[in-house]
């Protein structure tokens, strides 16, 4: 068997196990989009999927570095309109030349686009949406990456329709910060570090957004720019709609102290003080905070309220810090592997109130964690490797806190 066709059977061998393996369906979509991407060369790959909320095609997961998560488009309109509408595939080889393409698809998918691969997720009732592939490196795609599309939207399609999926996704929320091509490079002596190689990364309002990814691959760095904790190198950073890409000392200040709560892995509480006090200091010093009683009872710890850190257990004393961060009352939670010191109930405890600072108090949190289990309860997951985005999906149906096991 040539080596093409033995790595064309993988693949569609790859699809079919992932598909099998995956109770969270677009965890199994971004995996096998992975698959195609990478054995097509493409830039970039992206899902829509059709929403019987809104009736628009979005954009649910994507391969490759940009965040083009959250986009949808009018399912009459355009390239991925016809693909949608004909259930037939759309290849554009030359987007500069070809008639039938119009640069505002660029703007629809938020990338420019030289060519382009649109397959339908169609079965014999129905059609899902489409994948699609875009800026295959070496030329237009080939007749083989086509044949394999078709094969793996098949595949996709038919668990879609087995699983009985029903697809709700609505208009994307407003974005809070909005990172584009940030580089972070460190200095140790002459050494020039890249750790950052071009981040793109949309932070929208009320979502959990899980930033995962193996230990060094940068994802610490990414959260301490976000919180105005440490400066980019290159690129932009968009808060609130406006740029804070290189803010002077005192944006900066305001900055960390109005709009973020962060939560560390190691508590960084003050051993002298008692939990209230801990989280009173953090009120003295917030513009708009809420009540330090407040924020000790959101977390469950009114009765040890008067207790030291060094009375307290690790997950309690987690909780301290977590109030910390609620009491300002900020515009975004950051935490950074917020469990990784604690044992898997304490743990559990600590992301179940995550989720109810997302869910019920309608804040938006970043999470860090390199622990893919953590993943499935976030509305969208970030996976990082090496300095770099390698994918980005949306869970439409986050799993609880209270189910996950590790
Ligand atoms: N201040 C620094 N100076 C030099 N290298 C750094 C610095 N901070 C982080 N790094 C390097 O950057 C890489 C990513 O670090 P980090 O963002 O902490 O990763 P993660 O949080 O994913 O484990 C690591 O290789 C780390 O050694
Ligand atoms: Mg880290």
């Amino acid at each position: 068997m040539g080596k093409k066709q033995s790595s064309y059977i993988q693949a569609i061998w790859d699809v079919t196990e992932a598909l099998q393996d995956e109770v969270q369906m677009e965890k199994g979509l971004s995996v096998c989009l992975d698959i195609l991407t990478k054995h097509a060369g493409a830039e970039n790959g992206l899902v829509w999927l059709i929403s019987q909320e809104d009736g628009r095609l979005h954009s649910v997961a994507c391969a490759g570095e940009r965040d083009l998560t959250g986009i949808s488009v009018d399912p009459s309109k355009g390239i991925l309109g016809r693909a949608f509408g004909s259930r037939e595939p759309v290849q554009i080889d030359d987007a500069g030349t070809d008639p039938s393409f119009s640069s505002s698809e660029d703007q629809e998918a938020g990338v420019r686009i030289l060519n382009t691969l649109i397959v339908p997720l169609v079965t014999r009732t129905g059609c899902f949406g489409c994948m699609q592939l875009i800026n295959r490196a070496d030329g237009p795609f080939s007749d083989d990456d086509r044949a394999l599309g078709v094969n793996m939207a098949t595949l996709m399609a038919l668990d879609l329709e087995d699983k009985g999926y029903v697809i709700r996704y609505r208009k994307q929320k407003k974005p809070l910060i909005e990172m584009k091509g940030v580089i972070k490079e460190f200095y140790s002596g002459d050494e020039v570090i890249r750790v950052l190689k071009g981040v793109d990364l949309c932070v929208y309002e009320q979502e959990l957004l899980v930033i995962l990814g193996e230990s060094g691959c940068g994802k610490t760095t990414m959260l301490n720019i976000l919180g105005g904790m440490d400066s980019l190198t290159e690129g932009t950073m968009i808060v609130d709609g406006k740029d804070f890409s290189h803010p002077g000392e005192k944006e900066l200040t305001e900055y960390r102290r109005d709009y973020i709560g962060f939560v560390f892995q190691t508590y960084n509480l003050m051993p002298n003080l008692t939990a209230i006090d801990n989280v009173e200091l953090i009120a003295e010093n917030s513009k708009e905070p809420i009540s330090s009683e407040k924020a000790i009872e959101m977390v469950g710890l009114t009765e040890r309220r008067n207790n030291r850190p060094s009375q307290l257990s690790g997950g309690q004393q987690q909780r301290v810090s977590i109030a910390r961060a609620l009491v300002k009352n900020p515009l975004l939670i950051l935490a950074d592997e917020p469990t990784a010191a604690l044992d898997f109930q304490t743990g559990l405890e600590v992301l179940e109130l995550f989720e109810d600072i997302v869910r019920r108090q309608n804040k938006t949190v970043v999470m860090v964690t390199h622990n893919a289990e953590i993943a499935k309860m976030a509305d969208r997951v970030i996976k990082v490797r090496g300095g770099r985005i390698s994918s980005i999906r949306i869970n439409s149906s986050p799993v609880k806190a209270s189910e996950l096991s590790w």
